[in-house]
C-alpha cells in the first residue's frame, strides 16, 4: 500500500475518537475499539456515561471570554491559554455541528435549556434527554460513523503495541476476541482511548479505562505530560466493594440539591464562596475528609420536588437499581476517580513528541484543562479537538518510504494486562496515594513496591501507574487536583512510625507542601 493511500489509523471509539475519524474526510480511517457492544457502560466508552452535558458560552448574556475565565479559574491557572481560547471560541460551532449530526438538546429548536455545574459563573450546559447526554450524543456520531464510506470500523479488537519504523509510528498491532494478532500499517495513528480511571479502587469510569494508551505512548517513548493531575468527582453513589460507581450529576447541585453530613450539617458552608457549586477538586476533597472524619456524606434533592422521570433518568435508573430512591431519601456518596487532566503531550494538532503518532480527548494533555477540568468541558473537548486533530492527522504523511529500506517494523509493546489480584492491590493502592489529599511518603512507598516486583512494573497498569506516581512526587507544592494532605506535627510523627495508619487532614485554605 502506498503511504499517500495508507488509512490514518483511530484507536478508541468514544467522542473524541468518533470526531477525528468523521472529520478525516475523505482520507481512509481505520477506527478501533475494543468492544462489540455500541450502547451502555458495555460500550467500553466514558462518553456513555456522561451526563451533566457540554458546556458553551450560548445562553443570553454569556459570553465566551466568561467560559475561558471559568475554565482557567477550575483548573488552577495550569491552564495553556491558546488551548482554552480555542475551546470555549469553537464551543458555539461545535454545539451547531453536532446538531446537524442529528443531535437533540434539551428545548431545541428554539428554547435551548442551559444547566449550571460546578465553577461555571452561569448556567451554561447543554444537555440532552435529561441527565443522557453523552449517551446520546454517542449514539448520533456512531450512527455518522457507520454510514461514512471512508470509515471502515472493527470492534472487538485490542491495540497492545504500536509498530515503529526507526522512531516514527507506523502502525499498530492488535489482537482480536479469541487472541489472534494483526498487525495494520497506517499513515498516521490518533489515540483516544480515553483515561486511567479504571486504576483506582473507585472510578465512574468503565473498569476498563486503565491508562492503556498510555502505556502504548511511553513504550513508543513519547513525552507525557501532568500526570499528577487526577479528577475525583465529588458525588459517585457510594456503593462499598464496587470499582464502578454510578456518577450523581453535578447539575442536582446546580439545581439545589445539597451536601450534608450524616446529622444534617452542611459540608460546604464556610469551605468556597460558591458553597455546593465550588470547583470539583475542593468539593471532592471535603467530601473526603467527611468520610475520613466519620461525618459521612451525602446528597440532598429529596426536597426539590424535581421531575426526576423528565430531568435525572439515569440518576434515578441507578439509584432505583440499588434500592435507593432518591425522591425521598439522601443518598451515600463518596469521591471517585473521573478524569485525567494529564496524558500524552501534544499539540493543539494533537501531534505528540512521537513522529506519527497523535492523541486526543482525555488520553491527550494539550494543557486545556490544566490541573483541574471544568465540569462538562470534556465533551466539549472530544468535539472540538476531535474534529480539529482528525482534520490535521489525516494530512499526515511520515517519512515512511525514506526510511522503509533501512529500518524494518518493529513492535513498541504497552506490556502485559495484570492478573486481578495486583490489579485489585493497584486500584487500592493508587486510590490511597493519589486520591483527592496526598502524602509524600506513601507515594515513595507505593512506588517502591510496583518497581520490586516484576510483574507490576512492567505491566501496562504498573508502567502508567509509575509514571503517575513519579510525576506527583515530584511536583512539590499543591496545585488544583494535585493536594498534599496537611500534616500536624503528630501526624508527621505517626507517619514516619507507622505509614498506612496516619489521619491526614485537607484544610481548603491552607496550600502547604509536605
Ligand atoms: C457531571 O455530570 O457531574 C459530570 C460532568 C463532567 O464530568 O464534566
Amino acid at each position: 500500500m502506498k503511504a499517500s493511500h495508507a488509512p490514518l489509523i483511530i484507536v478508541g471509539a468514544g467522542i473524541a475518537g468518533l470526531c477525528a475519524a468523521l472529520a478525516a474526510a475523505p482520507h481512509p480511517v481505520r477506527l478501533l475499539n475494543r468492544t462489540r457492544a455500541l450502547r451502555g457502560a458495555a460500550a467500553d466508552a466514558a462518553t456513555a456515561l456522561a451526563q451533566g452535558g457540554i458546556a458553551a458560552a450560548l445562553a443570553a448574556g454569556d459570553d465566551v471570554n466568561a467560559h475561558v475565565d471559568d475554565t482557567v479559574c477550575a483548573g488552577a491557572g495550569h491552564n495553556d491559554h491558546a488551548a482554552v481560547a480555542y475551546l470555549c471560541a469553537q464551543a458555539p460551532a461545535a454545539i451547531g455541528w453536532l446538531r446537524d449530526q442529528g443531535v437533540v438538546f434539551d428545548g431545541d429548536p428554539g428554547e435551548t435549556e442551559f444547566a449550571r455545574e460546578g465553577g461555571h459563573r452561569c448556567a451554561r450546559i447543554l444537555h440532552c434527554g435529561g441527565d443522557a447526554t453523552g449517551a446520546r450524543i454517542l449514539a448520533a456520531l456512531q450512527e455518522r460513523v457507520q454510514s461514512a464510506r471512508h470509515v471502515q470500523w472493527h470492534r472487538g479488537v485490542d491495540v497492545d503495541g504500536l509498530l515503529m519504523r526507526g522512531d516514527v509510528v507506523a502502525g499498530v498491532r492488535m489482537r482480536n476476541a479469541v487472541g489472534q494478532e494483526h498487525c495494520l500499517t497506517g499513515s498516521a495513528v490518533v489515540l483516544a482511548t480515553g483515561g486511567i480511571g479504571g486504576l483506582f479502587a473507585a472510578t465512574t469510569n468503565p473498569v476498563s479505562a486503565q491508562g492503556r494508551g498510555l502505556a502504548l505512548a511511553l513504550a513508543a517513548q513519547a513525552t507525557l505530560r501532568d500526570l499528577e493531575f487526577v479528577q475525583f468527582h465529588p458525588t459517585a453513589l457510594d456503593l462499598p466493594g464496587r470499582v464502578q460507581l454510578p456518577l450523581l450529576t453535578e447539575v442536582l447541585r446546580g439545581v439545589g440539591a445539597v451536601l450534608r453530613d450524616r446529622l444534617g450539617r452542611p459540608l460546604m458552608q464556610g469551605e468556597h464562596a460558591m458553597a455546593d457549586l465550588a470547583p470539583r477538586d475542593v468539593v471532592a476533597r471535603v467530601v473526603w475528609q467527611a468520610l475520613r472524619d466519620g461525618r459521612g456524606a451525602f446528597l440532598h434533592g429529596e426536597h426539590l420536588g424535581l421531575d426526576w422521570e423528565r430531568d435525572f433518568p439515569t440518576v434515578l435508573g441507578q439509584c432505583l437499581a440499588h434500592g435507593l430512591d432518591p425522591r425521598s431519601r439522601a443518598l451515600p456518596i463518596q469521591p471517585a476517580a473521573h478524569f485525567h487532566m494529564g496524558g500524552i503531550d501534544v499539540d493543539l494538532d494533537g501531534q505528540s513528541s512521537v513522529p506519527g503518532l497523535y492523541a486526543v480527548g482525555e488520553v491527550a494533555c494539550n494543557g486545556v484543562h490544566g490541573a483541574n477540568r471544568l465540569a462538562s468541558n470534556s465533551l466539549l473537548e472530544g468535539v472540538v479537538y476531535g474534529r480539529r486533530v482528525g482534520a490535521q492527522a489525516a494530512l499526515a504523511r511520515p517519512p515512511l518510504t525514506a526510511i522503509s529500506a533501512r529500518h524494518t517494523l518493529w513492535t513498541a509493546n504497552a506490556g502485559a494486562s495484570l492478573g486481578d489480584n495486583r490489579l485489585n492491590w493497584l486500584r487500592r493502592s493508587l486510590a490511597d496515594v493519589l486520591g483527592p489529599a496526598r502524602i509524600h511518603a506513601r507515594i515513595i512507598a507505593t512506588r517502591k513496591r510496583i518497581a520490586a516486583d516484576p510483574e507490576l512494573a512492567h505491566s501496562c497498569q504498573g508502567r502508567v501507574a509509575l509514571a503517575m506516581l513519579n510525576a506527583a512526587a515530584s511536583r512539590r507544592s499543591s496545585l488544583g487536583a494535585h493536594y498534599w494532605a496537611h500534616l500536624s506535627s503528630d501526624d508527621r510523627a505517626d507517619e514516619a512510625a507507622s505509614m498506612p495508619h496516619v489521619s491526614a487532614t485537607v484544610r481548603n485554605r491552607s496550600i502547604t507542601g509536605p
